[in-house]
């Protein structure tokens, strides 16, 4: 008798879940997409240095989203351009810093997480998706291996631009990049890109020994 009880329930809902599974209504992507930000919204709670604008996608994102990261041409152009009209160039047009004080910011992965206090500056968190140290105990795979890049690349006043926007603005070079936009974004300031390209190209950082 009292499995009697448990099953009729129990088949119940398996008839149930079977029924919406064949006959429910399916959902576009958009829907799916919407539902998942919907859910995203309800349970984020902006506390500290983790806001609620980081939710929102500009019109970049929106764009690489509603073309799967290939946008058409014409836009694609459009955009391209308005990325590379965010970079600011340093006004002194200096770009090598300190690479020791580079090293520094590219292994902190700290930032807009709910325990950064205000005042402290945000980490590059570059290991998480580029080798870019001979000495590291773990780094990601998902941007190439940056040893080397320096003696690879050379140190030309060009290449040095070129990494400072490409820090400043990676999408600006690569519209749908993964790469975060760091200056753009205000996660690192002027001072700390430079000590990042300082760590790419110097010939003494350990990235091109
Ligand atoms: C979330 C992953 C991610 C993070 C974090 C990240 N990158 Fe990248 N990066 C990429 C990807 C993917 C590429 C290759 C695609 C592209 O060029 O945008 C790339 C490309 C680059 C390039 C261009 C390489 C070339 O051959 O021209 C440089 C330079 C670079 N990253 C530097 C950095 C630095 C410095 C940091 C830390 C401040 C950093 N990246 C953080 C994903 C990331």
């Amino acid at each position: 008798m009292k499995n009697y009880i448990v099953t009729i329930p129990a088949a119940v809902a398996v008839t149930a879940l079977l029924a919406g599974c064949a006959g429910g209504p399916s959902r576009s992507e958009a829907e799916y997409r919407q539902l998942a930000l919907d859910t995203i919204k309800r349970d984020f709670q902006a506390k500290g240095q983790a806001k609620y604008e980081r939710l929102t996608a500009d019109e970049l994102q929106q764009a690489c989203n509603a073309h799967a990261n290939n946008p058409p041409p014409e836009l694609a152009a459009k955009l391209a351009g308005a990325q590379l009209a965010t970079v600011k160039l340093p006004a002194d047009d200096k770009y090598l810093g300190d690479w020791k004080s580079g090293e520094k910011i590219a292994q902190s992965g700290r930032g807009f997480t709910w325990s950064d206090k205000a005042e402290n500056p945000a980490g590059g968190n570059c290991y998480n998706c580029h080798q870019i140290g001979p000495n590291e105990s773990s780094f990601g795979t998902v941007g190439p291996s940056l040893l080397g890049y320096g003696k690879t690349r050379g140190n030309s006043p060009e290449m040095q631009k070129y990494t400072y926007s490409k820090i400043f603005n990676a999408k600006a070079f690569n519209l749908c990049s993964e790469m975060p936009r760091f200056g753009h974004a205000g996660a690192l300031n002027e001072k700390q890109i430079k000590d990042l390209v300082a760590l790419l190209l110097d010939p003494a950082s350990p990235v091109n020994k």
